[in-house]
């Protein structure tokens, strides 16, 4: 089928309301953002078991840190893309019910969105391992790059590493939000990672639409997906949007 035919098909689902959407780091990609594991993706330059897990936080906070530093700065110097704010403007036409983001740079909540849960955690908010002691986002930038809690140790973002559970009260918002949803948008996630990549097959299961967006299949493409908008984030969403009016 042509994509164009495709988008009339996925924007009549939409126009149903009842939409949840599963989001990835490829909704962020036209943000300045590389994401993960396409090629030039973040786990090309920094190998994910030395990075990226909770041991090697415990183990080596200060080299996780010159990870976390390298996102950050990539974050601060991002802005909302077409594909943040066209599910914003969903949400504003009571299309939308809520957004589960893999995502951590709160462009979602940049774009307006309202209704985000944070399935991966945020960099709103710091923690201390080894005291438990917490600070905010500003509290924590005040102490030092990278910043160390009052005890001496070095803080860590609340932005979920391997090897740790996910937020339970994110958990069963994103469980409820996909066993409720009539259809649920699957934006730039390569769907690898466990227990995000449930959440479409939650919705499946419970009669919704799936609708994935990406620039490439992915293994839900040939399995659960109903309509497969190939392409940019950015512009798929934005003429999903336009499809809409
Ligand atoms: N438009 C549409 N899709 C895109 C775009 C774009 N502009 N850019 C990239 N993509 C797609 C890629 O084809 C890929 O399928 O987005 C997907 C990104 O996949 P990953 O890099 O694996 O990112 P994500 O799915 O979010 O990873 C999930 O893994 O490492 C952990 O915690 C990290 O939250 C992350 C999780």
């Amino acid at each position: 089928m042509s994509l164009k035919s495709d988008l009339s098909k996925a924007a009549l689902a939409l126009k149903r309301g009842r939409v949840a959407a599963l989001t990835g780091a490829g909704i962020s990609t036209e943000s300045g953002i590389p994401d993960f594991r396409s090629r030039g993706g973040l786990w090309e330059r920094f190998a994910p078991e030395e990075y990226a897990t909770i041991e090697a936080f415990y183990r080596d906070p200060a080299k996780v840190w010159r990870m976390l530093e390298a996102m950050e700065k990539l974050l601060s110097s991002a802005n909302p893309n077409d594909a943040h704010k066209a599910l914003a403007t969903l949400e504003e036409r009571k299309l939308l019910d809520g957004i589960i983001t893999q995502n951590v740079d709160m462009l979602h909540q940049a774009a307006g969105s309202r209704r985000v849960i944070e399935f991966h955690g945020s960099s709103s908010a710091y923690t201390c391992l080894w005291c438990d002691a917490r600070y905010s986002r500003e509290e924590a930038e005040g102490r030092g790059n990278p910043p160390l809690c009052r005890c001496g140790r070095h803080l860590k973002p609340d932005v979920v590493f391997f090897g740790e559970g996910i937020p339970p009260e994110a958990m069963s918002m994103a469980d409820q939000l996909a066993k409720s949803c009539k259809a649920m948008l699957v934006v730039g996630t390569s769907a690898e990672v466990y227990p995000a990549n449930q959440m479409p097959h939650i919705a499946s299961r419970s009669g919704a639409t799936i609708i994935e967006i990406n620039l490439e299949p992915t293994h839900l493409t040939s399995s659960i997906t109903d309509i497969f908008l190939q392409g940019s984030a950015g512009e798929v969403m934005g003429a999903l949007v336009e499809a809409l009016s």
